[in-house]
């Protein structure tokens, strides 16, 4: 609900209030747990300042505009006649669409009109963007989103998620002092150094208490949060698409729209943001879609030797143990024989499927399962036909030569031409061949970019792309994945059902990867595969394997033609097992019970949105002699209600409350209970 009373502002939704005034620009006055909205004239904060310094209210700006007077960071810095400019605030709107109601502000300046805007979802999320339209010919240089101030002097924590390759979203919490802090991407790609979303926690805020802020930006390139804590002690984020090597220019009538910020509150500690933020993901997010199938990928199996004779028997394989989806990986076309050539040329290779991609696919739908094919669209080998043939088709700077990484150059998709290559191309893969899956990769930065507005072009190119996809072939599901875990993010979300958290896909590893990914991303987007131990690593048992892919949206990655008969088997149990638990483990309520950062047990609980089924996974590191473990005290279930865990009856209260034992002594040892409401 939307209220507005004289010149303040009161949005409430689910739990929370959002209140701001505005005068000439907006000043935001509170954000947090619901108020009551007679007492908004109430809040005024009693601040001090030395008469040397300007008025800490000008601190808490909505959307501070660059104007040589304010000195917090801005949102908005615009070149025009001017250098510096003033708005005034024209007027608001008020709109309702189902469950979700808009609010739109505009103010005006000599040079641009300025629109903020806040949609309000049910549960408490609210996005906020802006929009800016020249009235002169004017060049931005800085366009942010939205900026979220806390409630005045709110001391806090950061938590927020770092990362390369391999070694994606792992968190990070530390107290946030006086200064600025920037988590940001710079590479075109929006991970895996730092993913889009930040959190401020009240200190000691932990998985089921303590006071929550939280903010996701919804862009697939180049992005900057700032949190920035003033020397005053006034704290806010400032997000948007990076002012890293950006520039945009606007004619007049010409209108420049930012991604989406969304953001929200919790009371309840870093479990509820989840929960929250995962519950608005699936409803409002994510391509509207059921469970997840269980898919086998044949990336660590063959890598770039994939030929039909082998892709069959690991199709074969995969029917037998349950698999429901098989998806080719890299090296299927052109002389795509290593990461050295071929990419860019979109036809089936003969060598390797002497009778096309048809026979392959026959196969795999005659076994029971839906067939699924990698792509790389946005990158060509120099070693492959089509760059020889349009060299020009590459991002490059005249006079310079272009960067190769992983030997691959980035095509410049924003060339009318090269989408129409890629449509051709991706059209006829889809349209010739029963295929329901792509997963879409991109395994290099973008570099070589002769002008700054490219890197925002690319990703509307990108996304033109996608919704073309959507459009053309609705049947067919989208998985994001870029060199690993580096397109994780609400704006990619938007169109893929799922996406490809890391290329580490070892299961104790993947435990930190799960925690910092789940943080704000639902589990049935996340992709989670068994495969072989890694070289080097302590050999994790099957179960425990399973156990931790069976975390999120469960694949087999591992190279079925040497497993045992014994093994399938198990892989057989394991994944009838799965497709049991599914839908609580992929629709229900994730709860992290113990985290793999603050000790040697991990556990997760799932419970289904009934409360009447649960599923826990439990996963002990290494055992030292003598270490006692207290019961896992599990979460979410109905306090009166009695449930059953293997066989024995306790109430919920019990569970929650006083535990239950899981006996894990061996290392690298996992656990999967089921529990049912009786
Ligand atoms: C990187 C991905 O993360 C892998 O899963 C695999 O698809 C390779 N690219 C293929 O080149």
């Amino acid at each position: 609900m939307i209220t507005i009373q004289g010149h303040t502002f009161h949005l409430q939704a689910g739990d929370i209030s959002y209140a701001f005034t505005v005068d000439k620009a907006a000043r935001n006055l509170y954000w947090g747990g619901a108020i009551g909205g007679e007492d908004l004239p109430k809040l005024a904060v009693e601040g001090f300042h030395s008469s040397f310094d300007p008025d800490t209210n000008a601190e808490r700006g909505e959307y501070p505009v660059w104007n040589g007077h304010d000195f917090t960071l801005p949102c908005l810095k615009v070149q025009g006649t001017q250098r510096v400019h003033f708005l005034t605030y024209q007027s608001h709107e008020l709109e309702k669409d189902g469950k979700t109601e808009r609010l739109t502000l505009r103010f005006d300046s000599a040079a641009f009109t300025l629109a903020l805007v806040y949609q309000l979802y049910p549960n408490g999320i609210i996005g906020r963007n802006s929009v800016i339209t020249a009235k002169e010919p004017i060049q931005l240089e800085k366009a942010f989103s939205a900026s979220v101030n806390l409630p005045c002097y709110q001391e806090c924590e950061v938590r927020y998620a770092v990362g390369k390759w391999a070694r994606e979203n792992q968190l990070q919490q530390h107290p946030m002092s006086t200064g600025i802090l920037t988590l940001q991407a710079k590479r075109g790609i929006p991970g895996p150094q730092y993913n889009p979303w930040v959190a401020l926690c009240e200190k000691d805020a932990g998985e089921t208490h303590g006071r929550v802020w939280f903010a996701a930006l919804a862009y697939s390139g180049n992005w900057a949060m700032h949190i920035e804590k003033t020397e005053q002690g006034n704290t806010h984020i400032v997000a948007g698409v990076n002012d890293f090597d950006f520039a945009w220019a606007l004619q007049p009538q010409q209108s420049y729209t930012t991604p989406v910020l969304y953001i929200g509150f919790s009371q309840d500690g870093y479990g509820a943001m989840s929960h929250l933020m995962h519950s608005f993901v699936r409803e409002h997010i994510l391509p509207p879609r059921g469970l997840r199938r269980v898919l086998y990928n044949s990336w660590e199996a063959t890598a770039f030797d994939v030929r039909v004779e082998e892709q069959k028997r690991l199709a074969q394989k995969a029917a037998q143990i349950g698999c429901e989806l098989f998806v080719v990986d890299d090296g299927w076309f052109g002389q795509r024989h290593s990461d050295k050539a071929g990419l860019g040329d979109w036809y089936v290779n003969r060598e390797k499927f002497p009778n096309g991609l048809s026979d392959l696919i026959r196969y795999v739908k005659s076994l029971g399962m839906d067939f699924g094919i990698w792509v790389e669209p946005e990158a060509v080998n120099p070693d492959s036909d089509l760059y020889r043939t349009h060299p020009q088709w590459a991002y490059h700077i005249p006079g310079v030569e272009p960067m190769q990484a992983r030997n691959q150059l980035s095509l410049n998709i924003t060339l009318p031409e090269v989408q129409a290559y890629l449509k051709g191309m991706l059209g006829k893969l889809l349209r010739e061949n029963d295929i329901t899956f792509l997963k879409w990769d991109m395994n290099r930065p973008l570099t070589d970019m002769d002008s700054p507005e490219l890197w925002s072009k690319h990703v509307q190119a990108l996304y033109s792309l996608w919704a073309w996809l959507h459009q053309e072939f609705p049947h067919v599901e989208l998985e994001t994945c870029s060199g690993g875990g580096g397109r994780v993010e609400l704006g990619s979300l938007a169109y893929a059902y799922q996406s490809w958290p890391s290329d580490n896909t070892d299961p104790y590893d993947r435990l930190f990867i799960q925690e910092g990914y789940t943080q704000l991303y639902p589990v049935d987007t996340m992709m989670c595969w068994v495969t072989e131990s890694g070289e080097g690593r302590a050999p994790r048992s099957l179960d425990y394997r399973f156990c931790s892919a069976m975390c999120g949206g469960l694949g087999i990655g591992a190279n079925l033609s040497k497993f045992t008969q014994e093994e399938l088997e198990v892989c057989t149990r394991w994944i009838a097992q799965y497709k049991r638990w599914r839908p609580i483990i992929q629709q229900g309520v994730l709860y992290r019970l113990l985290s793999p950062i603050q000790g040697d047990m991990t556990a997760v609980q799932y419970v289904s949105q009934d409360r009447h089924e649960a599923v826990v996974f439990a996963f002990l590191r290494g055992q030292t002699y003598g270490t006692l473990r207290p019961p896992l005290r599990l979460q979410g279930l109905d306090a009166d209600a009695e449930y059953a865990v293997n066989g024995t009856v306790y109430s919920g209260k019990t569970l929650c409350n006083a535990g239950i034992s899981l006996a894990l002594r061996r290392d690298f040892q996992s656990a999967a209970l089921y529990i049912e409401k009786v």
